[in-house]
């Protein structure tokens, strides 16, 4: 098992490893211990796989556990499934010496950690991701939310967990498809962050390799929340192309999920970015690669006004400018704050 330790405003580890979930309710005890109940909170893909086990484990470490079960997908990243969820622990006398356990994907752990940081003004949090995208990305560095109808996390809350559980196992029950979607995220942190990481998922597989790569991943993403837990600063290199594949998302009605959104995203900001000038190499061919392998999309149906339409509503617009991240090299991205009436331009030649 690897362990990676942030030291944010809460000091917390990442486990990764293979069956480690098995070891799951001593792991709490070990970091909360004052919790005696759990609300673990899933969806009902993941719970038909391992909600009776995984309440099986923290029973038989002592644990009283309540379970609460919402729809699979982005559409039940809501305001509606956030109040549910606080109407249950509220129902059930949740205390502030209880735990929230988000079971699941970046859908159920953002709606899970926003609920945690709500309840009775704040309580445990842990977080056992199943998807590689949360494994990889959105278990770590607290940021929570849920989707307003105006765009993408737009009502959120920072709230680290206490704990986040990888058990690379689980990565064995997920659709291509969705593992592609974490493929997408990690393409990500090799071009902000790490060439080697890069080279090493355009040779290797990252199925094979899982749990070397989701340690590298979040390693890299400990250092960014430690000196950037805010998002002021450097995290944003995290929102490698997030502006534009959170306008996709948001222009599919959330059919398209967020790692194939991100990954049409690097490659549109990539390459507009370079044919405006604004970046001094075009790396789109080296991340169309990288995204071919893992068969990602490179691109979207749609125009250029509908994505930027969506664009100018996201949250990190602020008010004339846009910071946006552009690569500077296979391992180094950089901000740069543009006009936001520039982002027009970008999208439409990153399209063609
Ligand atoms: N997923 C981007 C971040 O955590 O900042």
């Amino acid at each position: 098992m690897k362990t990676v330790h942030i030291n944010a405003s809460k000091s917390y580890d990442i486990l990764i490893g293979d069956g480690i979930i098995a070891n799951s309710g001593e792991f709490i005890l070990q970091a909360c211990p004052n919790v005696k109940k759990c609300a673990v909170i899933t969806d009902d893909i993941v719970d038909a796989l391992y909600g009776e086990s995984f309440v099986g484990i923290l029973q038989n470490a002592g644990f009283t556990v309540i379970k609460y079960v919402f729809p699979n997908g982005e559409k039940s990243k809501s305001m509606q499934t956030l109040t549910s969820i606080l109407n249950f622990l509220g129902e059930n006398e949740i205390t502030r010496s209880d735990a929230i356990v988000a079971l699941g994907g970046g859908v159920v752990g953002d709606t899970a950690g926003f609920a945690a940081s709500v309840f009775l003004r704040g309580i445990c949090f842990i977080q056992v991701p199943t998807t590689l995208l949360a494994m990889v990305d959105s278990s770590v560095g607290g940021k929570t939310a849920v989707n307003l109808n105006s765009g993408k996390n737009l009502a959120g809350a920072f709230w680290q967990p206490n704990l986040v559980i990888c058990d690379c196992n689980m990565l064995k029950t997920l659709k291509a498809s969705t593992f592609s979607d974490g493929c997408a995220e990690i393409i990500k942190y090799g071009m902000i962050a790490d060439k080697k990481l890069f080279e090493f998922i355009c040779k290797n597989p990252i199925s094979e390799n899982a749990e070397y790569v989701i340690e590298k991943c979040v390693s890299i993403k400990a250092d960014i929340v430690m000196n950037d837990e805010r998002d002021t600063g450097i995290r944003q290199l995290l929102n490698f192309g997030h502006t534009i594949g959170h306008a996709i998302e948001k222009c599919s009605n959330y059919d398209i999920p967020h790692g194939s959104a991100v990954a049409a995203g690097m490659m549109i900001i990539s390459k507009g970015a370079y044919e405006c000038g604004i970046c001094k190499k075009d790396f789109s061919p080296d991340i169309e690669k990288a995204l071919n392998k893992y068969s990602l999309p490179i691109g979207c149906d749609f125009s250029a006004q509908e994505l930027f339409d969506v664009t100018l509503s996201d949250k990190k617009r602020s008010g004339q400018f846009t910071t946006l991240v552009i690569p500077d090299e296979i391992g180094n991205c950089i901000l740069k704050k543009v006009e936001s009436e520039k982002i027009f331009d970008i999208i439409q030649k990153g399209l063609n």
